[in-house]
């Protein structure tokens, strides 16, 4: 199996990648809750896929089990799901000794992530990400947390898993439109991070959109080793983590001009990470041919590069105004220089941001 180490000063753990991924299960469980017991947290949409599985590996290494099912989709990542996260743990007799295991997407991985973090102070977790976003993205990097109404990601912690398994064989259920959201997300990290890396996804978008596992664990282990990278050199996000948003500050703001409904948020990324390429062509900063190949390598992946219909520019302005992750009252724009490098730009002028939103309809 591809393999890759995350290390920090606090914590040190695996991430390992491949179609066999989830056979690991029971083993890094078992290292992570010396007191056998462990709490699976997963959705319904995935339980009823993999959670046999999953309780199988962990009952043959000699754990205890306990399990919680819940409700898949965003609206699921909210504090009335912690508090019975909370309640099911104690129930199920999780003591300090034991662990959470995340089996499922981001929204399972930030909730599962946010309970070991708080749980009796902080017991370990083990992420089992099983859509193409969260292997590439979400397990790594110790991001964990809920939604509030006032906005995405508001409330959490950081809290490093203690291992992360990959199995990029489950990724072969994921609807098309999912694994697509997964692809945008290694764009973005290919064009803040490496350019062979673009190069790698340019040359197999059709086995990575059929979710050939061999294909996938390739590409899914090159994003995670240049995310362990970042998140290495800045655990905290002071600094160059910063660039792992390339594309969401546009993104962020047309989900929430659409009340997030109608686009996914790879979807919306994609679309950002457009507009991030043509104010970087703007200022200067990117040539056209690199902002082409972003744009057309999205579009043969099926994802959008246009605004969506209606939405009208000064409303994407204001959103971005509102963005919690605007400083001081300036808006930063993580914008690529080239293939494989980006930089925080801080003073762009209204103007500029309005021609850029205009030509993208
Ligand atoms: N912590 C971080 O660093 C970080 C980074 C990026 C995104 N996120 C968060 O991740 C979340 C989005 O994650 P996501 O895109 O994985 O969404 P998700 O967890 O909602 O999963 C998407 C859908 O796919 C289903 N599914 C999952 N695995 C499947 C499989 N193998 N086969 C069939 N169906 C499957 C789920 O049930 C769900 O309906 C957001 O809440 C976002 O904020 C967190």
């Amino acid at each position: 199996l591809p393999r890759v180490r995350v290390d920090l000063p606090d914590a040190s753990y695996a991430v390992e990648i491949g179609p066999r991924a989830l056979a690991k299960l029971g083993p890094a469980a078992r290292r992570a809750a010396p007191s056998r017991r462990v709490l699976l947290v997963s959705d319904a949409n995935v339980y009823a896929l993999y959670g046999a599985r999953a309780v199988r590996h962990l009952r043959r290494s000699g754990l205890a089990v306990g399990v919680v099912g819940l409700p898949p989709g965003e609206r699921t990542k909210r504090l009335a799901t912690m508090a019975a996260l909370y309640e099911a743990a104690a129930e199920s007799g999780l003591d300090r000794g034991g662990a959470i295991v995340a089996l499922g997407g981001g929204v399972v991985g930030d909730l599962a992530g946010f309970l070991a973090a708080t749980y009796m102070r902080g017991v370990p977790v083990v992420q089992v990400p099983t859509t193409l976003l969260a292997q590439v993205d979400s397990s790594v990097g110790g991001k964990t947390g809920v939604d509030l109404d006032q906005g995405k990601n508001l409330v959490g912690a950081f809290h490093q898993p203690s291992a992360v398994l990959a199995d990029t064989s489950t990724l072969a259920t994921l609807p098309r439109r999912e694994v697509a959201c997964g692809a945008a997300e290694l764009v973005k990290t290919a064009v803040l991070g490496d350019a062979k890396l673009f190069a790698a996804i340019e040359a197999d978008v059709g086995k990575l959109l059929a979710a050939e596992p061999r294909t996938s664990a390739r590409l899914v282990a090159h994003a995670v080793a240049i995310k362990a990278r970042i998140v290495t050199a800045d655990e905290r996000e002071a600094g160059v983590r910063a660039h792992l948003n390339l594309g969401h500050t546009f993104g962020h703001a047309i989900e929430s001009a659409l009340g997030y409904r109608r686009l996914l948020h790879g979807e919306a990324v994609a679309i950002g990470m457009v507009l991030a390429g043509r104010l970087a062509l703007r200022l200067g900063l990117f040539s056209e041919r690199a902002a082409g190949r972003v744009e057309a390598l999205l579009g043969r992946l099926g994802l959008p590069t246009r605004l969506p219909r209606g939405l009208r520019s000064d409303r994407i302005v204001a959103r971005m105004v509102h963005d919690k992750k605007a400083r001081a009252g300036r808006l930063r724009f993580v914008l690529p220089v080239r293939l494989g490098r980006v930089r925080v730009v801080e003073r762009v002028s209204p103007r500029a941001l309005r021609a850029v939103l205009r030509a993208a309809r």
